[in-house]
């Protein structure tokens, strides 16, 4: 067996969030998620039994799911993937909106808030069936975040930027932003500004990317 095959499988990279017992925000990343029904609109989404928000979802039994965007900062996938809310506020360094007082991640792709009405217990992890119960419009005009991609381009970043602490480091789910040292021109095209070609120079005061700075 070759389980690196089943690395093909497409899925995207979200952020759940749910409330505890106590009221406090708490979440984490999840890859293991897909939307099964249309009418009504179901989602299969899978945590581990040992993970603090399999802990919130059994008490809860309800949550939301923001979509991620293919170049949200690598640190606030290591906030909500590489440390549990049993110890840290993930939520605090975190731009947020509520749905019905549940915290999504601002600037994603949409989100939506899901009823558990089923749950599966497997081996290591449990299955939540889930039904839609509301949604929450997001930027909608970028790529969303591959778990592939996050396998082959993220997590040496995301690794660093874990080990380096996160607190002071962009968590913004909209990526960096850029702007011109020499004259002030803020950048916000469509395009990361990681992915202009080298050539590429200020539209306001024609000076190279180099002379840009991440705000
Ligand atoms: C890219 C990525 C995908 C992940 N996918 C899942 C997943 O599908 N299910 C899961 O339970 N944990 C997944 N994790 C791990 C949890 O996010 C991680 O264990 C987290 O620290 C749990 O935090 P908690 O204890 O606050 O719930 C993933 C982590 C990363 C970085």
């Amino acid at each position: 067996m070759n389980a690196n095959i089943l690395k093909n499988i497409s899925h995207g990279v979200y952020v759940i969030g749910v409330i505890d017992e106590n009221g406090r925000k708490c979440g984490c990343i999840v890859d293991a998620l897909m939307q099964v029904t249309v009418t009504p609109l179901g989602v299969e989404v899978c945590t581990n039994k040992k993970s603090y928000t399999t802990r919130c979802i059994r008490n809860a039994r309800e949550f939301t799911v923001s979509i991620l965007p293919k170049h949200a900062a690598p640190a606030l996938i290591a906030n909500f993937g590489y440390q549990s809310a049993a110890a840290a506020d993930k939520w605090e360094n975190v731009e947020h909106d509520l749905i019905d007082g549940i915290p999504v991640v601002k600037n994603s792709l949409g989100s939506f808030k899901v009823k558990v009405f089923h749950e599966l217990e497997l081996s290591t992890h449990i299955l939540w069936s889930c039904e839609v119960v509301d949604t929450c419009e997001g930027t909608g005009n970028e790529e969303p975040m591959t778990y592939r991609y996050y396998q082959t381009d993220l997590v040496e970043a995301t690794q660093k930027a874990f080990a380096s602490g996160l607190s002071g480091q962009s968590m913004s789910a909209s990526g960096d932003s850029y702007t011109c040292g020499v004259c002030g021109y803020h950048y916000d095209g469509d395009t990361p500004f990681e992915e202009l070609p080298d050539d590429w120079v200020c539209p306001q005061c024609g000076m190279s990317k180099e002379c840009f700075v991440k705000d």
